[in-house]
């Protein structure tokens, strides 16, 4: 009878231990898991920032191919013609949406673009006039069209 309980204590002993030691096991492979998490989204991060960063400088290119520059100046200092917009980013009036809307349909003295851009162009544009850091259009090969 001795025998017995002496038996049966370290079994449930060792039971209990036992649904301990999962949970402790499963310590590195949880570590390794969020770690995985964490560094995951850094691909898919990069990938989406050479998108943004692609369309920034396609908008570059647009600002001075279809005349912007013309009257908003090089990189949109802004001239005689039309204001600058080197800070519309921060410009909580200037939404997107609005910036779209006002180069799609002009303003007072700014002609309408619907004609001579697509959307995903306007998009690129505004994508350009937002970026924190407005990259440089690479010099024109060719003279550029007149528009
Ligand atoms: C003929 C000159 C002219 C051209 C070309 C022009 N704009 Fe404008 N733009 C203006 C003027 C003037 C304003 C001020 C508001 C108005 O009169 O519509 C303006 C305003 C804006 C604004 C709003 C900012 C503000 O503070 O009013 C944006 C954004 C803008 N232009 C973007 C562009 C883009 C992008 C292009 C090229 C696709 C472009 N503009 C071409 C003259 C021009």
């Amino acid at each position: 009878m001795q025998s017995t309980a002496r038996l049966s204590y370290p079994t449930t002993s060792n039971a209990k231990i036992l649904t301990v030691m999962p949970s402790s096991r499963l310590i590195l492979p949880f570590t390794v898991a969020i770690f995985l998490v964490c560094i995951l989204p850094s691909p898919a991060h990069a990938l989406f920032g050479s998108k943004k960063k692609a369309a920034e400088k396609a908008g570059a290119i647009l600002f001075r191919g279809k005349g912007c520059a013309h009257c908003h100046g090089v990189a949109g200092v802004g001239g005689k013609k039309a204001p600058a917009l080197t800070n519309i980013r921060k410009n909580k009036v200037w939404t997107p949406a609005k910036m779209s809307d006002q180069i799609l349909n002009g303003g007072h003295k700014m002609p309408p673009f619907s004609d001579s851009l697509t959307d995903q162009e306007v998009m690129q544009i505004i994508a350009y006039l937002r970026a924190k850091h407005k990259p440089v259009p690479p010099p024109a090969q060719t003279p550029e069209p007149a528009q």
